[in-house]
């Protein structure tokens, strides 16, 4: 049996979401372009893919060096011989202080959260478009859904992920290409790891299931656990005025 996709670029695929992702592709089957800056990690997961008999090549890459991606990206294409699903699930989430005002972390927040997934998703976009088919797999966040006070940049480039990924879906759809946003609330990976107050918490791998499962069904996505559904639905319910009193 054929896999549901054959070629894959996976963006941010040296640690959690991204590498647990690239995983169950490659062991359906899928050819994966992993790309993330770390080589070492990079290559790590890579041989691991091959030595359960997937197929995987590395590509080094900083996802905030805009001019370098759409050379990449064909480059990858010509490499993989065309492209069925891209999944970005780059991200990063610095520690901030509820009184620091540090533009510098802001700034990275938006070029990788936001903006890198933009220059990914334009080649993509373009292309499934042209071949009327594709799937595209963003990794947003439960923290997108209201403007907290302890997250002002994270929540702003996962708030504009998130919309920027539903225009794509209304883009595409007509063409057959489907756009699936998962918004996982707390995972265990390197972004959360020593962080106080995590609950629910569910491993990458979860989260990757998830994603392939509501991928491979055209779906338009959702939160990982669902019950953050529940909580993101109360949260928008909740006045600005009192809004501004909760503390997190
Ligand atoms: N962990 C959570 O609780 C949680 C919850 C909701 C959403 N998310 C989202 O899930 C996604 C994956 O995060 P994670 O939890 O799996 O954390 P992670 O293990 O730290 O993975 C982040 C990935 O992004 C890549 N990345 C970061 N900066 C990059 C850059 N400048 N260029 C290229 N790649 C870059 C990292 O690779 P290199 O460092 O090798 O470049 C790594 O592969 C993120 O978008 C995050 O916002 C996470």
């Amino acid at each position: 049996m054929s896999p549901t996709w054959q070629r894959a670029i996976v963006v941010g695929a040296s640690s959690g979401i991204g590498e647990a992702i690239a995983r169950r592709l490659a062991a359906l089957g899928t050819r994966v372009a992993l790309v993330a800056r770390r080589e070492a990690e990079l290559s790590r997961v890579a041989g691991e893919i091959a030595k359960a008999g997937g197929k995987a090549e590395v590509f080094v890459h900083d996802v905030a060096d805009f001019d370098a991606t759409s050379a990449l990206f064909d480059r990858i294409v010509a490499t993989l011989g065309g492209l069925d699903l891209l999944v970005y699930a780059a991200g990063v989430m610095p520690a901030v202080e509820e009184s620091e005002w540090a533009f510098t972390k802001d700034r990275q927040m938006i070029e990788v959260n936001l903006l890198g997934a933009m220059a990914w998703c334009n080649p993509a976009g373009a292309r499934f478009e042209a071949a009327r088919g594709g799937t595209i797999v963003g990794i947003s966040s439960i923290a997108g859904e209201r403007g907290r006070r302890g997250a002002p940049a994270y929540g702003a480039s996962k708030a504009g992920l998130t919309s920027y990924l539903e225009s794509l879906r209304n883009r595409l759809g007509r063409y057959g290409v489907s756009v699936t946003t998962v918004k996982p609330g707390f995972v265990d990976t390197a972004m959360t790891k020593g962080k106080p107050g995590l609950f629910w918490l569910v491993s990458p791998d979860r989260v990757a299931a998830r994603a392939l499962g509501w991928a491979g069904r055209g779906c338009t996505g959702g939160f990982v656990p669902a019950r953050w559904g529940l909580v993101a639905f109360i949260l928008k319910l909740i006045p600005s005025f009192v809004f501004r009193r909760l503390n997190f």
